[in-house]
């Protein structure tokens, strides 16, 4: 099932989300509806407060390059390094693109729908995407960190200019 997104501003959005005690057969149903709402937005992330549930569960999925799907619950970042300043957007702020600082690598601790305790240590836009998806589960919204907006329009011309620099 694709669940409609949750669009800022909404309180759904800031409240506290309550961790997971337990791994239900609706928990494993939301997992995969989750997947497929994010799939279905162009997302590469998604927390669950953002199609109005209030617990710890996230999941990310860029490319099989960055690792394929995770889904994340109960997850906690454990270690931070260095930081990195890059475009984000987030699908519950429609249109709304900027940079932000994050660490530029963690490592992360969460449990998988198995109920078994992972570790994942990642770096760059894998370490961006589970920053923010975490900051999601403890209320927090990217806009708060905004360092300079991009208009949608001028995000091509973004990252040409930092391909350029990489060279
Ligand atoms: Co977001």
């Amino acid at each position: 099932m694709i669940y409609p997104i949750v669009i800022y501003p909404n309180n759904i959005l800031t409240r506290e989300n309550k961790q997971v005690n337990e791994i239900t057969d609706e928990l494993i149903d939301l997992l995969d509806d989750m997947r497929e709402t994010m799939k279905a937005h162009d997302g590469v992330g998604l927390a669950a407060p953002q199609i109005g549930k209030n617990i710890q569960v996230a999941v990310v999925e860029i490319s099989d390059e960055f690792g394929g799907l995770f889904e994340l619950i109960n997850p906690e970042i454990l270690i931070s390094e260095g930081t990195d300043i890059d475009l984000e957007g987030c699908l519950s702020f429609p249109e709304i693109y900027g940079t932000v600082e994050r660490a530029e690598t963690v490592k992360i601790s969460y449990y998988d729908r198995e109920g078994d305790q992972m570790e994942v240590t990642a770096s760059g836009y894998l370490a961006r995407v589970f920053q923010h998806e975490i900051e999601h589960l403890a209320g927090k919204l990217f806009t708060e960190k905004i360092i300079e907006r991009i208009a949608p329009e001028n995000i091509e011309a973004y990252y040409a200019e930092e391909e350029d620099q990489d060279d």
